[in-house]
Parts: structure tokens; sequence; C-alpha cells
């Protein structure tokens, strides 16, 4: 049986990781939003793509939630994105009143799904979707420690002049200005970075990654980045549905792991066929620890604006 994926919001990220999912012929795709005609056209436009690419992906875009039924995935996207000079908690109350409307659907149709959260602010719209929906705490993952990860790896490769590929890095905490880049984590070719790099260039690096959202967003004026977010999605989704078993970082909501409880904040996490099979601990030091507490405490004064 093909695997089905649902994909909320058809605007610049949900419409290209519906791209990545189709080129990959990882699932059928169903694309809904609530702009008429644009999924539906999108999803068309993207169909016709799979003759050229070679792939049996059957896309659809709709705005009725009957389409969606029985999808393995649901990767939410639905929402506003950033303009020069906003942060993302300044999309929290418009975001999450359409969390509210499409989480409730999404679970009328999809009981059994997964969902991938990527609508900002992170790990609040997670939040949001894991007590709107009532699933496990496995079923519900937040992305943006790959998309954050991707971009410190992109940096760290641009810098070293090395593959990508050589190029590993470890980013945990919430999808902020607080998240928290671990170097010592970070490796070339499994040596860390720390050993590679003076301390001045490390602190460069971690910055343009805590800043890549905001660099992408000034250039663009009127959006935010879909590139790099659409794939980290989409790297997730084929982790569960391959049962890869892959450790990513990803929002999960903890239950005392790292000394937090009740929070979605980001760690690695192994994903499988379940979802999140497990949150791995790692040992921090004194200071990241500080570091990851303070992302937390951010994350906590959005889910407390919300109640959720
Ligand atoms: N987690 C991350 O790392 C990350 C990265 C990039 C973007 N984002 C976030 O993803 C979201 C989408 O970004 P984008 O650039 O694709 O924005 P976009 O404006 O291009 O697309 C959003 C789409 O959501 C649709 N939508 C709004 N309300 C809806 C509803 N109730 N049901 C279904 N669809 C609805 C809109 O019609 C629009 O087509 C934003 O909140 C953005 O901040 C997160």
């Amino acid at each position: 049986m093909r695997n089905k994926i649902t994909v909320v919001g058809s605007g610049f990220v949900g419409a290209t990781a519906a791209h990545w999912i189709a080129a990959k012929e990882l699932a059928d795709v169903v694309l809904i939003d609530i702009l008429e005609g644009i999924p539906e056209g999108k999803g068309l436009d993207l169909l016709e793509a799979m003759p050229i690419e070679k792939k049996d992906s059957y896309v659809l875009g709709t705005e009725d939630y009957k389409d969606t039924a029985n999808s393995d995935i649901v990767i939410i996207t639905a929402g506003i994105p950033r303009k020069p000079g906003m942060s993302r908690d300044d999309l929290l109350n418009t975001n999450f009143k359409i969390m509210s409307d499409v989480v409730g659907k999404v679970v009328a149709h999809s009981p059994n799904c997964i969902l991938i959260i990527v609508s900002n602010p992170l790990d609040a719209m997670a939040q949001a979707a894991y007590k709107l929906s009532g699933f496990s705490r496995n079923r519900v993952i937040g992305m943006a420690g790959v998309l954050d990860s991707a971009r410190f790896r992109t940096f760290i490769a641009m810098e070293m002049k090395v593959s990508v590929e050589n190029v590993t890095a470890f980013v945990l905490g919430g999808h902020g200005d607080t998240m928290v880049p671990l170097p010592r984590y970070s490796t070339v070719a499994g040596i860390p970075i720390t050993e590679l790099m003076d301390k001045a260039t490390i602190d460069r690096l971690v910055q343009r990654t805590r800043d890549g959202g905001a660099e992408i967003v000034k250039l663009l004026k009127t959006g935010s980045a879909f590139y790099a977010p659409s794939a980290a999605a989409t790297e997730m989704a084929e982790a569960i549905l391959k049962d890869k078993k892959k450790i990513l970082p990803c929002a999960a909501y903890l239950e005392g792991e790292y000394g937090i409880k009740g929070l979605f904040v980001g760690v690695p996490c192994k994903l499988g066929s379940r979802g999140i099979e497990d949150v791995i601990q790692i040992k921090l030091t004194p200071e990241e620890q500080a570091a990851l507490q303070k992302s937390a405490d951010s994350v906590k004064e959005l889910v407390g604006v919300i109640g959720v």
C-alpha cells in the first residue's frame, strides 16, 4: 500500500514540501488550504511534473478534509509567516487560531496519523497541536532543529571549504533567538569543530545560525524561508515512513528529560514508524543546561499566553 501525506497550507513551505515528497516518491500527497483554487492548481501542476521526474506519486490539491482521510503523516504549515522586523512570537495569536481550526479537522479524518508541525512560533504551535489533538506525545513532532542544524552545517562547510556531507551539527532548544547550538557536538568528519576553529569563528557561525531565519526574511522582504524548512520536514517524514530509527533534533513534549516537564523543546529524538520512539539525553555542561532552560522558559511564556 502507498503511504499518504497531507500537507496543510499550500503556501511557500507547504507547496515546496509537497514538491520534495513527490519528487522522492515518498508518498501520495494531499495539499490542502482555505484559498480556493490554490491547492488544486499547485497540486495539478506538481502532478504533471511526475512523468518528467519518472515518479508515480499522486498529488491532489483540495479544500475538503475528506480527501485527507487516513493520512499516515500530516505536515501542518498553515499560518502567517514573518515579515521584516517581526519576531516569530509576533505570529502567536493569529497562528493559534489557525491551528485550532486545522487540528480538529485533521484528527477527525486521520485519527492515527503522526503530526509534524511547522507553523511558527514553532514550539508553542507544536504544544497547541499536542493539546488540541489529544494524541500521545510520540505522534506530535515539531520541525525546527533539522532546519537550524542544517543552517549551522551549511555555515561550517562554507567556512571549512568541505563537503556538507562531512558536517554534522547539534542544535538544542526552542526555535528562536534562544536556540542552543552545541559546537562540541558538531563535527567535520567526526572531529569536533572546537578542535578545528577558534572561538571567535565558532561564535560567528553560531550567531549566523541563530539569525538564519531573520537573514532570509530580510532578503525576501515579503515572507520567510521555505526551501530548507520544507526539506527538513520531508527528512522527518521520510525517517518515519521508512522506520529509519534516525536521530534528528525535533521539538518534543518533554516529561522530565533534561529537567524540563510539560513543554515542547528541541532535543535529539529517534524517529521511526511510531514517530518519536526515544528522546536521546546527552550530558550538558552547566552553561549549556542553563541556555536550554532559558530557551524552555521562553516557550513556557508563549504557551502561557495561549493557555495550552
Ligand atoms: N518551523 C520552522 O522552522 C519554519 C520555517 C519556515 C516557516 N515556518 C512557518 O511556516 C508557516 C508557513 O510559512 P509559508 O512561508 O508557507 O507561509 P505562506 O503564507 O506562504 O503559506 C501559508 C498558507 O497557510 C494557509 N492557511 C491559512 N489559514 C489556513 C487554514 N485555516 N487552513 C489551511 N490553510 C490555511 C494560507 O492560505 C497560506 O496559503 C509560517 O507560520 C512560518 O512562520 C516555520
